[in-house]
Formats: C-alpha cells, structure tokens, sequence
C-alpha cells in the first residue's frame, strides 16, 4: 500500500514539476531523508538512494518507488560514505541506470549520546566522517554530474532557466551546534563543519550554476535521531522550546526541500534554511 501523499507532502505543490529529474541521497533510507526523496519521487523524478545496510536500502527503494506510477527508484546498499571510491561507482550507477543526477541530498549521519569525557577518540572520529568526510564525498561524486545537469539548465549560468532545475545540492544538517548541546559535542562539530562545506560549494560552484544550500531539521517527531536524542533528560524539556508547541514532522522537511529543488529556489544559494517552529531562536532560555 502506498503511503498516503498527506503523510510527506503538502497539497500547495504541482504535480510533474520535478518530471526527467534525477535525486540521489545519502542515507535515503532513514526517516528524515526517505521522506524528501519520496516527495521528489511523486512529483516526478527519479531516484537513487544510498546506505549502508542492503535489505533495509533495497527494501526502501521499492517503497518510495510506490509515490508514483511508473517511478524508478534504484536501491544501493552496501554503501558508506566514508569510502569515497563506493560512493563514486554509486554515482555512475545512478547516471548509468537512471539518465542523469540532477539533485543531490547530502543526508548520511551517525549520531549517539555521549559526552566529552564518555566518548572515544574513534567514536568522535567516526561521526566526524560520516557527516563531514561523508558529505565531502558525496558532493566530490557527484558534482561532475550536477555540473552537466546544471549546464543543461541554464544558458548563461546565470539567468534562471527557463524549463526547470538542475545541478542543486542539499545537505541535511541540525541545529544542535547553534548553542552548546550537551552530550553532542561531536554532532555539533560535524554539523558546523557540514553548514561550512555548503556556504563554500555554494560560492564555489555557483559561477557554474550549482547551488548548494541547508536544511536544519529542528526536533522532528518519529525520526531515529529523536529517537536517540530524547534518551537524554535534557531532551525533557525540549517540546517546551518549540514556539509552535509541537515537533515537526518528517513533510515539513519535504516541503523545504521541494521548495529548494524548485524553480521556486532559483535565486537562494549558500543559505541555511532552519525548519525548526522556531526552536532554536529560545536556545538561551525560552
Ligand atoms: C558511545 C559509541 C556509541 C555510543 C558507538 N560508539 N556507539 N560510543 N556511545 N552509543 C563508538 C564505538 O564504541 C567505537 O569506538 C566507535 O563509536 C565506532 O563504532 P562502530 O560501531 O565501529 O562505528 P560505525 O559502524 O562506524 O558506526 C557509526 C556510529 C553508529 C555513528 C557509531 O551510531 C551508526 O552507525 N549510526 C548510523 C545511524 C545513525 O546514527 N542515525 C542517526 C542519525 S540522526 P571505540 O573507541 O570503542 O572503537 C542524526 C541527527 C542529528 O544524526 C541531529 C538530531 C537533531
């Protein structure tokens, strides 16, 4: 049975906007990511995603693939984005099979609670290159191919074009390291590092038409970071910094996304977008 569209998409958007696209993410089949990839998908584009355990990967693949009526969602697990050779032959595969990578989500993370004098000198190391190292694999594989998607979608890589996007990158990043966040000393530096990467792809690669932007999730419901997080007593009280009064949910951070991949985004390029409810301006007590 498909997953109903109100359960990751909003009704504002255009059907067929996003036909002849191809997305490829990292850690598409997490709850956060599969849930961008598959409101891509029922808006018309294709897909690739990528993780690192196979069946859960596969097994994802063919469930998005369910959006849409003819969509094609290819499946590639046994993939880590530490190994920048997988995620190059990931890319050519996706390219091979799928025509083109117009769109790229950078969403591969590791995350746990632990803190400064708990964590390991390989433990923080181990997030810091799934979420950095990671992402900068992940854009080195597949910007020749944005470059080309780009290309194709602009005349002068400067005017907006005329007949939809191409060549737009997307990293999933959060807010944990706007103010310090205890017992994520090494997610916050990972993710600072992520918001870096994005700010200098995007003057980079602009001048070529690429655009490279964030989205920072705030506390989003039903997804395996909250799940982890809320393990840690300040976590309690985290609902009560939500100004809305409530978490998000996995379709407000597939509305984000849709909005950057659209034409809509054409002219917002190295910026953070923070779907929060507005969580994090209350960091210093609210
Ligand atoms: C302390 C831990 C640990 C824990 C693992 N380690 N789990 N240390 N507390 N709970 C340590 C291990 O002991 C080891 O250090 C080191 O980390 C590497 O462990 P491995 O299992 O070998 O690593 P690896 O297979 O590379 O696993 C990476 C991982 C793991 C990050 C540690 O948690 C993972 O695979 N996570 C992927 C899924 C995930 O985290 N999803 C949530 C993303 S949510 P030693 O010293 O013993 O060798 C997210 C959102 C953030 O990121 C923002 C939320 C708002």
């Amino acid at each position: 049975m498909p997953l109903p569209k109100s359960e990751y998409l909003s009704e504002v958007w255009k059907d067929g906007i996003f036909n002849n696209k191809v997305v490829f993410c990292t850690g598409g089949a997490g709850t956060i990511c599969s849930a961008q990839v598959r409101a891509l998908v029922h808006l018309g584009a294709n897909a690739c995603i990528i993780g690192r355990n196979v069946e859960k990967t596969e097994n994802m693949a063919k469930d998005i693939a369910t959006a849409r009526p003819g969509a094609k969602v290819l499946g590639l697990g046994g993939v880590d984005v530490r190994k920048p050779e997988a995620l190059n032959e990931a890319a050519a595969k996706c390219v091979k099979e799928l025509g083109s990578l117009d769109f790229c989500i950078a969403g591969a993370a590791g995350n746990f609670l632990a803190s400064m004098n708990q964590i390991s000198s390989n433990a923080f190391k181990s997030v810091i290159e799934i979420d950095v190292l990671g992402s900068y694999n992940t854009v080195k594989a597949t910007l020749p191919y944005l470059l080309e998607s780009a290309a194709k979608y602009t005349t002068d890589g400067k005017t907006p074009p005329p007949n939809g996007t191409g060549g737009r990158i997307i990293f999933v990043s959060a807010t944990l390291h706007y103010a310090g966040t205890p017992l994520q000393s090494h997610v916050s530096v990972a993710k600072a590092g992520v918001d870096a990467m994005a700010h200098a792809v995007a003057i980079e690669q602009g001048p070529r038409g690429v655009t490279s932007n964030v989205i920072a999730p705030g506390p989003i419901a039903d997804t395996e970071g909250m799940a982890r997080l809320s393990k840690a007593s300040s976590a309690k009280d985290s609902m009560k910094k939500v100004p809305s009064g409530r978490y998000g949910t996995v379709k407000e951070i597939a509305d984000a996304t849709v909005y950057l991949f659209s034409d809509a985004g054409n002219f917002v390029n190295g910026e953070i977008l923070v779907v929060d409810g507005g969580a994090w301006h209350t960091a210093f007590g609210g």
